[in-house]
């Protein structure tokens, strides 16, 4: 081989094998996030009711150890399935998913367990996990609830004895949808784990997908005849609102994850978590705490500007676009706090998505107004957020949101498979490979991108 030829392709090895193997530049980027799609959803597919598993197990990942991630989690089985119930068109396979679910999960429900409905993972015989674990995670059972209840509701019109057994007003309660109301709207109160499963405490997150639950268990009450239990879950949703100004700070300007912590992990001195802008999906547009609410903007901001000095793979953005020029500049890897430990703190595929998700989710409801760009009233808001958004239009939502995709997709591997998290700094997948949350935070991103 000739000497300068020789030494480009040692050159070369040289700067991408610390970035990322896979990245294919013969194709173009709107091909690119297609094909992901499609492996994503075959993926996700595969981690579902897989050999050994009774019908209705969504693993959380196939990886059995470091992590050991074969568990059913409450929390990621439903917010897969619920990803899954908006994403595949044929009804009929739709419905098959759901009722293996639904059937799984009641099960669970009965099983005995250690905190009743707050328990956070079961294993593949069926049974409730008992080691050591930080539990009660009480936005398992509002998460569980929301599913049960969209599945309920597509239900209704087809199959109206059906989806009368998703929800009964009978007391104690034994039906699938109000186990989870009860336990929701008496428990709601108390302590938890938060969603990381780390610290135990009051958190943002659980607070809003238990407020969401109740409000439309409020509404399936209503329908489904009993209106008394309509009435309490109505009261007990309106507290949990009027507590949630508790969140804010106005002196650090963002939203708090958590406050009142009793225990667990103390690191996240920042108060600053990802999980906020997860939370923001379950408002709708324009109702406090959604994803255009200006607190929940200068939070994702501020998480923005920190995670981009944290990981070095943030470093080179252009990475990507001088290879193939269809595609954009790679947006900051999210991870889920600043202070993270686990797995060293690296950047998350789910969370990375779920920026992306956020930004299309804003262009869509810019699109729907007749104003078309945001004034923000907030000074500091408007400062922060010019360092990311060109205009405040949904054209440049829809740019920004192109980023954070294109940081996902650069990071899968070959034939994309995406893990829990990817190195902060060679870009590699690491942690629990396959993992069932990162294919549908993806997804929904995707389901989100095309209503543009
Ligand atoms: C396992 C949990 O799933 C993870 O979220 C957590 O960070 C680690 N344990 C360390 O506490
Ligand atoms: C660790 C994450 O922190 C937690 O949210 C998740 O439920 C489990 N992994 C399983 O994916």
């Amino acid at each position: 081989m000739p000497f300068v030829i020789k030494f480009l392709s040692v050159l070369s090895f040289f700067i991408f094998s610390h970035l990322s193997f896979s990245f294919d530049q013969s194709v173009d980027f709107e091909t690119a996030i297609k094909r992901q799609e499609n492996y994503s959803y075959a993926y996700l597919k595969k981690n579902i009711s897989p050999p050994g598993t009774q019908p209705g197990f969504v693993v959380a990942s196939p990886s059995t150890r470091d992590p050991d991630y074969f568990f059913h989690w409450v929390r990621d089985a439903a917010l897969v399935m619920d990803v899954l119930q908006a994403y595949e068109k044929n009804q009929i396979k739709r419905d098959q998913y759901l009722q293996n679910y639904v059937k799984l999960e009641s099960s669970h429900q009965k099983k005995n367990k250690l905190t009743d409905q707050g328990e956070p993972k079961f294993l593949k015989n069926g049974e409730a996990f008992f080691g050591p674990w930080g539990r009660p995670q009480n936005d398992g059972p509002a998460l569980r609830a929301l599913t049960n209840i969209h599945f309920a509701k597509s239900l209704y019109d087809r199959n109206r004895a059906a989806a009368e057994q998703l929800y009964r007003p009978e007391l104690p309660a034994n039906s699938p949808i109000k186990i989870d109301l009860e336990y929701v709207s008496h428990q709601w109160a108390n302590p938890d784990f938060d969603l990381w499963e780390e610290v135990k405490g009051t958190h943002f997150f659980t607070r809003i997908v238990q407020l969401k639950s109740l409000k439309e268990g409020a509404m399936i009450a209503k329908k489904w005849g009993d209106p008394e239990a309509a009435k309490w879950y109505a009261t007990q949703q309106n507290k949990i609102l009027e507590q949630m100004i508790q969140f804010w700070s106005e002196d650090q300007k963002q939203v708090f994850s958590t406050i009142k912590q009793v225990g667990g992990r103390t690191e996240k001195v920042s108060h600053l978590d990802a999980s906020i802008i997860l939370a923001s999906f379950f408002r709708e547009p324009k109702e406090s705490w959604s994803f255009n609410d200006e607190r929940i903007m200068l939070t994702f901001f501020k998480l923005i500007d920190v995670f981009k000095k944290l990981y070095p793979i943030n470093k080179d953005s252009l990475v990507a676009q001088k290879l193939n020029p269809t595609w954009p500049e790679l947006g900051v890897a999210i991870g889920r706090y600043p202070e993270d430990v686990y797995f060293g703190g690296q950047p998350w595929y789910l969370l990375t998505s779920t920026f992306a998700e956020f930004c299309y989710r804003n262009a869509n409801a810019l699109n729907k107004t007749s104003q078309r760009t945001i004034n923000f009233k907030d000074s500091n808001l408007k400062l922060i957020s010019q360092k990311y958004l060109k205009d405040l239009n949904a054209p440049s939502w829809k740019k920004l949101g192109d980023e954070f995709l294109a940081r996902s997709i650069f990071h899968a591997g070959a034939a994309g498979e995406m893990a829990e998290q990817f190195d902060k700094e060679s870009g590699s997948p690491l942690s629990a490979v396959h993992l069932s949350w990162s294919y549908a935070a993806y997804l929904s991103a995707m389901n989100w991108r095309k209503k543009l």
